[in-house]
């Protein structure tokens, strides 16, 4: 240990050289945060053979390798500091030089997890969201992809441009929707992938919980007709069913009457009409509420008299009949007085 005392004093840090005949086996170390490592330095040729080899590290431990002491590894357990760097030195007859380890530690993220910017609960149709997904603790940032999974395929991915940053950092990426009813039900997932050794092998895949897509829209009737005819006396039922996110309510409006009804039988909303009579005729209006919006609709329902479909009959009762009667009428009378 003397010796590295000594040798810290005599050789400045800057002094390794790409010409120092000392070499690290491996020449680089890419390790998960808390692992064990163990590095050998020897020297390149037999020729250059250093009067003295050693580690520079407050960390960890090195021996001398038997039996020729050229060798030298250094083995630290547990290994979690994110920024430290060893370096191996020698003394050459005619020069003094070192070789520095260069280490990247690596760690899965603690939490990936999605959320949407400035909003909670269901996506309301036609409008824009910026959905975000956030990686918290992840080292080192250069070496992560998050992408955007959406129905199993991957919509969006990016990278993070920071060579620098060894320690770990929290990331986020966001991904802009416009929320469709047609998207409702849909899960989006976010994914991780780190991949420090850029080998593909030994990448690691993490996942966020899948975030369901629920789009709320307004209610909508199904129906277009706003009229109906029914004889005096017939039964009638019209549909006021709508449809909309969340299941919308549906209330009509009109005049009471004891043969009128509404049923909902699932989305299903009716008005039943048993024996129209004169007074079940006119407007209906309905109303479906949910919580985004309303929708009204309006019915006009026609009582046309029985036997009768058209305005001209319609006349026909109203005018000739009456007119016979009253024709009749004078003709008995006539019959009666004469
Ligand atoms: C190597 O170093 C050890 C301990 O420092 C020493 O006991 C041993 O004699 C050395 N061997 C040679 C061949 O120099
Ligand atoms: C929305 O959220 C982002 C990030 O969470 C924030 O920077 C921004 O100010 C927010 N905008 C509004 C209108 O609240
Ligand atoms: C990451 O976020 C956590 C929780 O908000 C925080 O405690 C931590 O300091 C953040 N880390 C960095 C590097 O900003
Ligand atoms: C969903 O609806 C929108 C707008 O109506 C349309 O542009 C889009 O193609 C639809 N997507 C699917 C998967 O049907
Ligand atoms: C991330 O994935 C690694 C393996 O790839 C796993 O060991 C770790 O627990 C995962 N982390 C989370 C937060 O799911
Ligand atoms: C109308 O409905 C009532 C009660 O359901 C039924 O008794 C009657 O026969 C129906 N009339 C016609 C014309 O279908």
């Amino acid at each position: 240990m003397l010796t590295v005392l000594i040798w810290c004093f005599l050789v400045p840090m800057t002094a390794q050289s790409a010409s120092c005949p000392l070499e690290l086996i491996p020449k680089r170390v890419v390790e998960r945060h808390g692992a064990s490592l163990s590095v050998l330095c020897r020297p390149t040729t037999t020729s250059a053979e250093p009067d003295v080899i050693g580690w520079e590290s407050p960390i960890g431990k090195w021996n001398l390798n038997m039996p020729d002491n050229k060798s030298v590894t250094w083995n630290v357990e547990n290994f979690e500091d994110w920024t430290f760097e060893p370096f191996c030195f020698g003394t050459f007859s005619d020069n003094q030089c070192s070789v520095t380890l260069p280490i990247t530690l690596y760690k899965t993220p603690d939490t990936v997890s999605i959320s949407v910017q400035n909003h909670s609960g269901p996506l309301q149709e036609g409008r824009s969201y910026t959905l975000q997904c956030d990686v918290f603790n992840v080292a080192p940032v250069a070496a992560l992809t998050v992408s955007w999974l959406w129905k199993g395929e991957m919509i969006q991915t990016q990278t993070y441009d920071d060579d620098l940053t060894k320690t770990p950092e929290n990331v986020s990426s966001t991904w802009e929707i416009t929320a469709f009813r047609n998207d409702s039900n849909d899960m989006i997932t976010c994914l991780t992938i780190l991949d420090p050794k850029q080998d593909g092998p030994s990448e690691q895949v993490n996942k966020s919980a899948a975030y369901q897509v629920i789009v709320h829209y307004a209610p909508k009737f199904t129906d277009e007709y706003d009229s109906v005819e029914v004889v005096t006396g017939g039964n009638v039922s019209f549909g006021c069913s709508a449809e909309g996110n969340p299941p919308p309510e549906v209330k009509c409006k009109y005049t009471v009457a004891i043969n009128a009804r509404e049923t909902t039988r699932g989305r299903q909303h009716t008005v039943s009409i048993t024996r129209a009579t004169s007074a079940n005729g006119g407007i209906y209006n309905c109303v479906a509420t949910n919580t985004v919006g309303t929708a009204t609709r309006q019915i006009t329902l026609t009582i046309t008299p029985l036997g009768h479909t058209t305005g001209v009959n319609y006349c026909l009762i109203l005018v000739v009949i009456p007119v016979i009667i009253i024709i009749i009428a004078s003709i008995a009378q006539k019959n009666v007085v004469g």
